[in-house]
């Protein structure tokens, strides 16, 4: 009647699982992955649909909260946020501080864990109230604080919030807009930014996320545990795959669109070579994700008029992995950032902005997997075991005998 870690702990054996391929480390109720299937879904509903037919906020609303919310209660919710899209104004020299060309997740991740400098008053996870509001709060401040990174690495001047726009709308304002020049928001491409940071929002137990996890299971403030999910994002392994693939799409193209001898050189695995934006740990199947995506690129290309051979040229390597036998024999398919890059590019986006993109999507998923953890009372702080490789014992010897 032992459970198994009890049983482990009894006995004093552990086990031994590198990546944690076949280890859960904790209980959930937040998100449903079956990588056979390729099956998502968020508190039980199927991303297609909420891709479709929900917002990004109400997604937000529904990972933290567990059930969509009723029109008050979402009317309630975006005005906490839109009450809170202002940074404090010292922050500012933050932005400045940093070199001009400093990649924008470093910076991203700099600032959030700041945050816990600039609001004391809601660091204590223990309190149910000032969690919700450094919730709200970094919900609110992370495409502020994204915007001016931008803004600031490109040398323009920084634009306050415009509490009368939309979350989206209101980020995207921020990120292209002039205090010059009225800028008009086109309501398809703030649709499709909705929509890709709706299939962002959660992924279960991810690398961030479960960094996310472990640093907060220290009881670490929520702004310290999501800086250090911003730092795992930013790997090419991880959410800095958009941004690899992007470049890697942009390499084939300038080497003559040679998709064959490239395709050739990663099943070589030449070092370095791989074909980013494929593969996945738990998706042994096309990730659900991928296949909205694809579908959307298509729609924002034609509809901004803008051609982009990178697109074609992705989709031909898509076609030619899908029919070769190194990829079908260990089901390798595209992720998400196969074909988010070819969008955001199209929307104007720098492609070292991609990632942090990828961050204010995923933003809700860290925040309510940090939430549930603190909720649960079996909460105990993340300590892996290892098994010891080392040296057996041996004695110090005096520096002039080594
Ligand atoms: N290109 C070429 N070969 C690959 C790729 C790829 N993209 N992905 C996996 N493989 C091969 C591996 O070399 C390995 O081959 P082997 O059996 O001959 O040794 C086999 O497929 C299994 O791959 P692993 O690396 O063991 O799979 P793992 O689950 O550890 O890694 C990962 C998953 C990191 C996503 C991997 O597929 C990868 O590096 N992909 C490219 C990067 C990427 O797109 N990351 C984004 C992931 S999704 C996300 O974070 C949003």
């Amino acid at each position: 009647g032992l459970d198994i870690s009890t049983l482990l702990k009894e006995t004093g054996y552990v086990t031994l699982d590198p990546g944690f391929v076949n280890t859960a480390s904790c209980t959930s109720a937040i998100t449903y992955i079956d990588g056979d299937a390729g099956i998502l879904r968020y508190r039980g509903y199927p991303i297609e649909e909420l891709a479709e037919r929900s917002s990004f906020v109400e997604v937000a609303y529904l990972l933290i909260y567990g059930e969509l919310p009723t029109s008050a209660q979402l009317e309630d919710f975006e005005g906490r946020i839109r009450e809170h899209t202002l940074l404090h104004e010292d922050f500012k020299a933050f932005f400045s501080g940093f070199p001009r060309d400093a990649h924008p997740m470093a910076v991203l991740s700099s600032a959030v864990s700041a945050l816990s400098t600039f609001y004391q008053d809601s660091l204590d996870p223990s309190d149910p109230d000032q969690v919700d509001i450094s919730s709200i709060r970094l919900i609110s401040k992370l495409p502020t604080i994204a915007a001016y990174a931008y803004k600031t690495s490109i040398g323009q001047p920084l634009l306050y919030p415009d509490n009368s726009l939309g979350y989206i709308e209101n980020f995207l304002r921020m990120s292209f807009g002039l205090p010059t020049v009225p800028y008009e928001i086109d309501p398809e491409i703030a649709r499709v930014l909705d929509m890709l940071f709706v299939l962002h929002a959660d992924h279960e137990q991810n690398c961030s996320t479960s960094t996310v996890r472990m640093v907060g299971s220290s009881q670490a403030n929520l702004f310290s545990s999501v800086s250090a999910g911003v730092n795992a994002l930013f790997g090419p392994l991880h959410g800095g795959a958009n941004q690899a693939v992007l470049e890697m799409l942009e390499r084939i193209h300038q080497n003559g669109d040679d998709v064959d001898g490239f395709v050739r050189r990663v099943k070589a695995k030449e070092p370095g070579v791989k074909l980013m934006g494929f593969g996945h740990r738990v998706y042994r199947n096309y990730d659900p994700r991928a296949a909205v995506v694809k579908k959307a690129t298509r729609e924002v290309l034609d509809r901004l008029g803008k051609p982009d051979p990178l697109l074609d040229l992705a989709m031909r390597l898509e076609e030619v992995a899908l029919n070769d036998d190194y990829f079908v024999e260990r089901k390798l398919y595209p992720n998400v950032d196969f074909y988010t890059g070819v969008i955001y590019k199209a929307m104007g986006f720098p492609t070292n902005a991609f990632t942090v993109l990828f961050a204010l999507g995923r933003l809700p998923g860290w925040i309510a997997q940090w939430r549930e953890m603190m909720a649960d009372p079996a909460l105990k702080i993340g300590r892996p075991r290892q098994v010891y490789t080392g040296s057996p014992e041996r004695h110090y010897t005096g520096i002039e005998k080594r």
